[in-house]
């Protein structure tokens, strides 16, 4: 895929389109891309490497950006692998570059790869710069964003703010689909524990003119930089991005699925007119978790099961307990055809939860949907509406 960053600057990252679950967890239908850049000066910088999946392909963009030249520097931003997987072969390839990261870097890199550091490591602080020439880089620490030793680089002459995994986004790079549905997917399943690091790192970039955003994943951010700044700083405070409510449900006969769609009926009949009602035996669990956050509301549906709730929903609420899931009202309703415990099991993981305010009544069902459960279903959504 051809990118345009600058004159001086080259995109060289590839699109990876037969990748099956990327991190071994999260589908990416439309593939993903791994971002390198190259910054040609008076010396050479390369931004970043890329998976060992696709070295083959960015070594040939590496080469043909170079041109013959020598490289000077290869900058670290993050060591996980779908970045730093290339850099065995970059040192083989350039064995005179020198490697820019930061103290946690080098304490890390050797753990990947069996590389000889003495006298190739130019390690740098906070706010310290690099000068290449024309162009100036200068790197700020973003620990946990989303490992500890990321380091984010602001170029100067360019303004371009290369951002490491900040920004990203699921999907190579000529897909055509919406920025902020797969970059929220992308941050909350990815980055959304580290909310309070994201945090500490935006305040960093309000002190820096920007006029490009550029990722280690997804497309290069060129326009409208404030609605992406305002997102991802909507994001990691936990704040609701919209109002509405999301409906997950684990249902093992189609039962409590049932419920969860009256509810919704009941919701929208009641001028709620978001309700999006997700399967969690069926859809994409990361998808979910993305809705979880972008609205101000969930209700949580789930059949008993072993003394406990549906597994499927036990996975879901783990994984918002990981992710910090916060600052939100939640509905419960349960299903059990003897001896209901998926009621119970849903509220203590949800109390566990910062600032969740838990909706009365819990409704419970028996098997299925009765007339004699509308009540407590119309208070329940009633209950939602505040
Ligand atoms: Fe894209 Fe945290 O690696």
């Amino acid at each position: 895929m051809k990118v345009t960053i600058s004159d001086n600057i080259r995109y060289i990252g590839v699109d990876d389109k037969t990748l099956d679950l990327f991190e071994s967890q999260y589908v990416v239908p439309n593939g993903v891309s791994y971002n390198s850049y190259l910054i040609l000066d008076e010396k050479t910088a390369l931004m970043d490497t890329v998976d060992a999946r696709k070295t083959e392909e960015w070594e040939a963009n590496l080469k043909e950006a170079l041109a013959g030249r020598a490289l000077d520097y290869l900058v670290i931003s993050h060591l996980e692998p779908d970045h730093a997987g290339s850099i065995q072969r970059l040192l083989e390839l350039y064995p005179d570059v020198k490697l820019v990261g930061n103290a946690k870097t080098f304490s890390m890199l050797p753990q990947f790869f069996d590389i000889e550091l003495d006298g190739r490591t130019v390690t740098v602080k906070e706010g310290e710069s690099l000068s290449l020439g024309a162009h100036t880089l200068t790197f700020y620490m973003a620990p946990m964003v989303h490992w500890p030793e990321v380091m984010v680089t602001y170029e100067s002459s360019e303004k371009i703010l290369f951002s490491a995994d900040g920004f990203g986004k699921f999907g190579a790079l000529d897909t055509e689909e919406d920025w902020a549905c797969e970059a929220r997917r992308y941050y909350f399943n990815i980055v959304g524990k580290y909310g309070a690091s994201v945090q500490a790192l935006l305040k960093k970039a309000a002190g820096l003119d920007i006029a490009m955003i550029c990722p280690l994943h997804g497309p290069i951010l060129k326009e409208n930089l404030a609605y992406h700044i305002g997102l991802y700083d909507t994001w990691s405070s936990y704040r609701p991005e919209n109002s509405g409510v999301l409906i997950a449900y684990a249902s093992i006969h189609g039962n409590t699925g049932k419920a969860a769609e009256k509810l919704a009926e009941i919701l929208r009949q009641k001028g709620v007119e978001k309700v999006v009602v997700s399967d969690l035996a069926r859809e994409d669990m990361a998808e979910v978790i993305e809705d979880a956050f972008r609205y101000d509301r969930m209700i949580v549906a789930g059949a008993s099961y072993d003394g406990g709730v549906f597994p499927c929903m036990q996975d879901f609420l783990n994984h918002l307990v990981s992710k910090a899931y916060q600052n939100r009202k939640v509905g419960i309703l349960e299903n059990g055809s003897w001896g209901p415990t998926a009621g119970r099991t849903m509220k203590a993981v949800l109390e566990t939860m910062k600032n969740v305010t838990i909706a009365e009544p819990m409704v419970t069902i028996r098997s299925t949907l009765k007339e004699e459960n509308m009540a407590d279903l119309e208070a329940l959504a009633d209950a939602m509406l505040a």
